[in-house]
Parts: structure tokens; sequence; C-alpha cells
């Protein structure tokens, strides 16, 4: 165990910050924006947004927040792995919006099986759009999804029964319409839509098939193939809404962790994930969602859970395009 005195002296240095930076960019984020910054700061490591690729139609700054969060738990996982565990401190300065969290080693430690398995996850994990297969998710794996939610204090709801999966997609719906009713938002996403390889947004190939009007959940129009005739999506999604207790900037820094955490835990027990927002977008929507669900608190992102055929990860930015 370390003394008082080798905790106060513990610093963070480049070789962790870079370590950092390459677990944290794998993480998602809407339209694939990457809107985060990771830097050196007396020793600590800070996690900020990066405010020249902030959407400018995430009014709120959720969607960056939320990535933010998914970064900073990539970024904890990896300093975990290498042995010098961070202490978080989320939010730290209400006066400073764009910083998300300032790490300061702890007490060093070996990781656990468990957190060694989520890290070796990271890279495997990506937006899987297309069907998946009937297979139900074994009821194993479910608790351990909700299980890491409740790790990171977040809750999720995997709806079950087609009353409580119908009740959601039409609030889906209802949003997603609105959302493509909004030209600047749909040009917006079409600025991060690209047909090659481009180091950020969503490449046309790991977008969904062209929907079909039974479809139950709102896809995003990344592609213009359409999918065999009569073949429907998926008989049986595994569907959740992820939330926290509140709706402040520290409340949705906390649903990206929690988010994170989730699709790690589902991508190192073999299932594909994607995540779906257009009713956490649309102010109305949300609410509806929130009272369907009956849930105190904020539902921060609905995600999708299944068996898939491989689909195509996405680029990121070099690691040196975000260090500070
Ligand atoms: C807050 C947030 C909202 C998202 N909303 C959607 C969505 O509505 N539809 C979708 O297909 N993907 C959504 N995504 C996934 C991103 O498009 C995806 O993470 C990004 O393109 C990077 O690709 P990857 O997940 O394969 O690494 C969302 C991601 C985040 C963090």
């Amino acid at each position: 165990m370390s003394s008082p005195i080798s905790r106060v002296l513990a610093t963070y240095d480049h070789t962790d910050l870079r370590h950092a930076a390459q677990a944290g960019i794998r993480a998602p984020s809407l339209h694939n924006s990457q809107p985060w910054l990771f830097g050196l700061r007396d020793g600590t490591i800070e996690i900020r947004v990066d405010p020249g690729r902030h959407l400018a139609t995430d009014r709120s700054g959720w969607a960056a927040r939320m990535a933010c969060g998914a970064a900073l738990y990539n970024a904890r996982l990896a300093l975990t792995a290498g042995g010098r565990p961070a202490v978080v401190d989320a939010h730290p300065d209400p006066a400073d919006r764009d910083l998300i969290a300032r790490l300061t080693p702890g007490n060093p430690r070996p990781p656990t099986y468990a957190e060694a398995e989520l890290y070796d996850a990271i890279p495997r994990r990506y937006s899987n759009r297309g069907p998946f297969w009937p297979a139900p998710v074994p009821a194993g794996v479910r608790r351990a999804l909700l299980g890491a939610a409740a790790d990171e204090l977040a809750w999720l709801d995997l709806l079950v029964g087609a009353t409580s999966l119908a009740a959601v997609s039409e609030i889906a719906y209802s949003a997603d319409r609105v959302l493509r009713r909004d030209a600047r938002y749909q040009a917006e996403l079409a600025g991060w839509t690209h047909a090659d390889r481009a180091p950020d947004g969503v490449p046309s190939r790991a977008g969904a098939p062209l929907p079909e009007p039974q479809d139950l959940l709102p896809q995003r129009l990344f592609t213009d193939r359409r999918r065999l005739p009569g073949r429907d999506y998926e008989p049986e999604p595994l569907v959740g809404v992820l939330g926290v207790a509140g709706d402040r900037p520290a409340d949705q820094i906390r649903a990206g962790q929690a988010m994170q955490k989730v699709l790690l835990a589902a991508t190192a027990a073999g299932l594909d994930t994607s995540m779906i927002s257009q009713p956490i977008e649309v102010p109305a929507a949300r609410d509806q969602l929130r009272r369907a669900l009956g849930r105190a608190g904020s539902p921060q992102i609905l995600l999708r859970f299944g068996y898939g055929t491989p689909g195509h990860p996405t680029q990121r930015r070099d690691v040196a395009d975000v260090l500070i």
C-alpha cells in the first residue's frame, strides 16, 4: 500500500496520458464527431470537450458530454489495466463547462480479471446497425448488463414484452420525424456521413440498410442500401434505456461512463450493440419516454443488443490530434 506522502507525490506522465487517450478515442460519439481532448496538468490527466468539434444541433452539450463520459470510462480502464488506476473528479469546475474530468493517480494495483476483460473489449466494440439474429440474450448476460449500469450509478431498463417495446418504438419514431423535418439537423448529419474512410464521421457502409415501415426502431440514414425484400429487420430485439438520477452536466458525464461500461460488458459477452438517441434529442419525446418508463430520473440513451453478422468499425483520428 502506498503511504500518504507517495500518494500526494504520485503524478501521471506523458506515457500515461497517451495510453489513456489511445483508449479514450475508441469511445462512441454522436455522428462519430469525437468531441474530446486529453491533456496533462500538474501531473493529472484532464479530459475536455473540444469546443471546435461541438455539434451545432447539440445545443445543450448532452451529446458531447455522453461521448466524453464514455471516453473517460475507457481512459479509466486503460490506467487501471496499466496498474495505475485513477481517482476521478468529474466535472470539477462548474465555471469551466468543457472540463469533463480530472484524473489523479490513486493507489497502484493490478487490474481485476473483470477490469482486464472490459479493457480488452475496447477495440472490439463498435456500432453494429445491421439486423440481429433472433437468438435471445441469456439471462446471465442480461444481469451483467444491468450490473454494469448499476456499478456506475445508472439504471438500465431492458424492455420486456410487446407493449413496452411498442410504446418506446412509437416515441422513437415521433422523435425521428421531428428531426427529419429539421433541415439544420439533417444538413449536419449529412455533413458527418461519408462514403470513404475519413478519420471521423460515419462511413455509409456502417449504416443500417434502408428502413421499412414495419421496423421497430428508427435508424439513421447513413446509406441507401436496401435489404432483402420481405425480410423483417429483427423479430426479437433486446432494447434497453439507460438513465441516471438527474440531467445536469455531471449526470450526463456519469451516464456516458455507464453507457460505455454496459457496451463493453455486452461486447465482452459476445453481443453486438448500437445506440439510438432520437427520443433523447427531442425534449417532448424524452419527457414521454420518462413517463412511459415510470422512472424517477432521466433517460440518456437507448441501446440495442443482439447477435449480428460482423459489421464495420469506424475510423478515429490519430491520438496526436486529441492531445493538448
Ligand atoms: C450520445 C450518442 C448518441 C448516438 N446516437 C446514435 C443514433 O441515434 N443512431 C446511431 O446509429 N448511432 C448513434 N450513436 C453511435 C455513433 O454514431 C457511433 O458511436 C459513432 O459513429 C462511432 O462509431 P462506433 O460506435 O462504431 O465506434 C450515438 C453515439 C452517442 C455517443
